[in-house]
């Protein structure tokens, strides 16, 4: 099913300069799923007869795949709308502008026509329907699908990935936990998942294709569940590992109430299982996780991370947290600072709360004033980059074997690479070292986000 999985990287796709070239920009926003997404609308999108650009000005279709998740990235996308406007006027009257994914799942037909400008509005369950609507646009109709499915995985649809050594592979799709603060279950629908066949035929594929690591992905990844063949996600995981040995296996999200032994067992038992989880706690208080509908507390948490620790020593650890959740008093947000010392998280994405319409939490009152709010956050982040920074001053001397990315983001004189605990190395760069090779490299030095390394040869 899957023969050419890796198709060309979409700048080295021409765009024909006639007036009737159809090319598409996309721009994607909010989280792994929806970079994951995107490139699924690609491929529906040259199926169709589209061509993909990775410059805005030579396109005529523009496609933001947005995201709900909190009030700011929302704002974001109002932002940039009041931006296409005018390139609208200036420079192409006849671009036709789209909204994609949560935001146009929850905000619907209110999009339309919002700042003169988008005519489709697309929910993350109907993008097979894009080319049509998208082509009705060019006629000058307006059009929106937003209908949740209980069934859509796109499992048939080979993304258009951009070329890399990385590559996303969603396993299922939606959420079923209706967390008290979060909008997803409400943009994304019920949880389903893709059969698990189709998922390891396709990483099989990657790895053929030159890909070297591949992140499962879901937003509840450790709740998928083959219904016919009654395969769970440590199964799903083993079978990966084992179908491809030599290429590294990530995974992200999980929640803590599915983190379950026999998991925790797959990274024990497969090399190639990164040592790194991603585990997010939202809060270190029972009371608090208990108002957002967790279902777990602060003991069986840790409970869970003592059992992962036990089992694979040599873990890398982060977190999500949320600071100033309805009724959170100082009590609770001391809990969750005195939660991250014991666990010392390598990592940590830290967030203000943000009501979201919809939401259980709606109901809740916001007591935490605004300013509390910023301090609380302002002394987690504190925290962690003291603990971060504490850990990595720890690895000076160790030797890690590295995946090579290329020229380091914020250097463009030295290379970075990745540990298998999803560190960011940063070594010098020699004629011997191409993009996606292993190489063993030594600490020398860190900060709290990056490792600075020698090769070893
Ligand atoms: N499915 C993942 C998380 C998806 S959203 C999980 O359950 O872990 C990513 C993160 O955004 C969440 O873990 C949470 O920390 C944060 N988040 C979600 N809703 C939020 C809100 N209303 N305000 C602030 N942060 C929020
Ligand atoms: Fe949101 Fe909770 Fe589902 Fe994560 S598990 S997507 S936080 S409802
Ligand atoms: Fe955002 Fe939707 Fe992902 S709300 S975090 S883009 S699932």
């Amino acid at each position: 099913m899957y023969i050419d999985l890796i198709a060309p990287k979409t700048s080295n796709t021409s765009v024909p300069k006639s007036k009737d070239a159809k090319a598409v920009y996309i721009e994607t926003y909010g989280c792994q799923m929806n970079v994951a997404d995107s490139e699924i609308v690609a491929s529906i999108m040259s199926s169709a007869g589209f061509f993909m650009t990775e410059n805005i000005d030579e396109s005529n279709v523009i496609l933001l795949n947005t995201c709900s998740v909190r009030d700011n990235a929302e704002k974001k996308i109002f932002n940039r709308l009041k931006q296409l406007r005018g390139l609208k006027r200036r420079k192409n009257k006849k671009l036709v502008v789209g909204i994609l994914g949560c935001m146009a799942e929850r905000l619907k037909g209110n999009l339309i026509g919002e700042r003169d400008l988008v005519s489709i509005v697309v929910g993350p369950d109907e993008y097979r329907n894009i080319p049509a609507l998208v082509n009705e646009a060019f006629a000058g109709e307006q059009g929106i699908a937003v209908k949740l499915s209980k069934v859509e995985t796109y499992e048939d649809i080979v993304p258009l990935r951009t070329q890399g050594i990385s590559a996303w592979l969603s396993i299922m799709r939606g959420c079923n936990n209706f967390c008290a603060f979060c909008v997803v279950p409400y943009t994304r629908g019920r949880e389903r998942s893709r059969t698990l066949n189709s998922v390891v035929d396709e990483v099989k594929h990657l790895y053929d294709s030159g890909i070297k690591e591949v992140t499962l992905l879901g937003q509840n990844v450790n709740s998928y569940f083959d219904k016919e063949y009654k395969h769970d996600f440590p199964k799903l995981l083993a079978e990966c590992a084992k179908a491809v040995p030599n290429m590294r296996i990530r995974y992200t999200t999980s929640h803590p109430h599915d983190m379950s032994d026999g998991l925790i067992e797959a990274h024990a038992t497969y090399k190639n299982i990164c040592d790194y989880i991603h585990l997010p706690v939202q809060s270190g208080s029972s009371d608090v996780l208990k108002k957002m509908r967790r279902d777990y507390d602060r003991e069986k948490y840790l409970r869970r991370i003592e059992a992962i620790r036990k089992q694979v020593p040599d873990v890398a650890l982060s977190t999500d947290i949320i600071s100033g959740f309805c009724y959170e008093t100082e009590e609770d947000h001391r809990e969750t600072l005195s939660l991250m010392a014991e666990v010392r998280y390598d990592g940590a994405y830290m967030f203000k709360y943000s009501e979201r319409d919809n939401t259980l939490a709606v109901k809740y009152e916001d007591t935490v004033s605004e300013e509390d709010k910023t301090r609380r956050l302002q002394e987690i982040i504190d925290q962690q980059h003291k603990i971060s920074a504490e850990i990595n001053f720890t690895e000076h001397g160790r030797v890690h074997e590295v995946l090579v990315e290329g020229v380091s983001k914020k250097n463009e004189n030295e290379w970075q690479g990745r540990t298998d605990t999803n560190k960011v190395a940063i070594f010098t760069h020699t004629d011997d070292i191409k993009v996606g090779d292993l190489i063993n490299v030594k600490v020398t030095g860190s900060t709290s986000a990056t490792l600075f390394t020698d090769v070893i040869r």
